[in-house]
């Protein structure tokens, strides 16, 4: 009889929160992120990628907030070019030149971003030294059919796209923890939680990235640690890595723009929020792929250009600078 009392009783309570939490979701996504949105003026945001694209911008963004920067990417020239930006804005920044694909360098690379970053005589090391905020951002795409992929690009988009978080994750999350206060962002993609037609080795990649910061999320909030994560899921983005790549209802599923995403996404992470999918017709299109049969859902990409926006992909034709 107390088992059964025991059984009622927790189940009341988790159909409370349940209920509780699902108005509030409703409820906050009608306040403006203006109002919600926490001050991390005075935090180091570390953003790998940062040399070009959506990188560069979310750096400048989280600049013009007032926090210090450390920028990593493979692409020095671009890279220095984001920290000049910065630095014009009156920013605190200080760049790293780092393959993501070599774990051994994302730790030897952490172990000296915490050391010298700290080499500025305003700030104390320690400072300027603990990351407070990590974009997981960096990320490479084959766009070949699945046979048609190297070997060696399948093995490097697993690397830069989902491993590099595990490394990166593991050489700042301590401190986080340790302090009770950070925010870790993993930028994924609309094809983390979809499979695309030509895109087999970067949705598989990105599939593993949602479930990483999924599982993390889980970790942090059962010990009860104030560390927050973030996963974004964009569909296509105008910043040239998928130059070529379609859609067939551009009201529905528009190419974003870069700025109006980057934006949305650190309005995101100032929140707290959890999941970002843009544009929020994802919402949608994911829900339904919980409840239709494959055959359906084969139908609905299909209509809607998701199985053949990669037909004409070109990818970045340009080095990026
Ligand atoms: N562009 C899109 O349509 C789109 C859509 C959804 C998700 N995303 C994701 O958004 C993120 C940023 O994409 P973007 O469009 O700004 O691309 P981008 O190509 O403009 O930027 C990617 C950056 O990562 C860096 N990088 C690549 N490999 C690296 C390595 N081995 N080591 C260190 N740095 C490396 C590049 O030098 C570049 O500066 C990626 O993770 C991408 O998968 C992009």
């Amino acid at each position: 009889m107390a088992d059964i009392l025991l059984g009622l009783k927790e189940f009341s309570v988790t159909f409370f929160f349940i209920l509780y939490y699902w108005i509030q979701a409703i409820v906050l996504a009608f306040i403006p992120a203006s109002w919600r949105a926490k001050d991390v003026a005075g935090e180091t945001v570390l953003v790998t990628g940062a040399g070009s694209g959506i990188g560069r911008l979310i750096a400048l963004r989280f600049a013009r907030l007032g926090c210090r920067l450390v920028l990593w990417d493979v692409n020095e020239k671009g890279n220095e070019e984001t920290a000049k930006q910065i630095k014009a804005l009156g920013s605190y920044v200080k760049t790293y030149k780092i393959d993501l694909s070599d774990r051994d360098a994302i730790y030897s690379v952490a172990a000296k971003t915490k050391e010298e970053a700290g080499d500025v005589d305003i700030l104390t090391k320690e400072e300027v030294g603990d990351v407070d905020i990590l974009v997981n951002n960096a990320g490479i795409v084959t766009g070949k059919k699945f046979l048609n992929c190297p070997d060696s690009m399948i093995q490097k988009t697993f690397e830069v796209n989902t491993l590099a978080h595990f490394w990166t994750c593991k050489a700042f999350l301590p401190g986080m923890m340790e302090r009770n206060h950070g925010h870790i962002v993993n930028i994924a993609s609309s094809a983390g939680y979809l499979g695309v037609n030509g895109l087999a080795d970067y949705c598989a990649s990105k599939f593993a990235a949602v479930g990483f910061d999924e599982s993390m999320r889980f970790e942090l909030e059962m010990m009860g640690k104030e560390v927050k994560t973030t996963v974004v899921c964009p569909f296509y983005i105008n910043t040239g890595m998928f130059d070529g790549a379609k859609t067939r209802w551009p009201f529905i599923l528009p190419i974003l723009e870069p700025e109006d995403t980057v934006n949305k996404i650190v309005d995101a992470v100032l929140c707290n929020q959890h999941i970002v999918m843009l544009p929020k017709s994802l919402y949608l299109f994911m829900a339904l792929k919980g409840v239709v049969s494959t055959k359906v859902l084969a139908l609905i990409c299909l209509y809607f250009g998701a199985s053949n926006s990669m037909d004409d992909f070109k990818g970045r034709q340009k080095k990026i600078e």
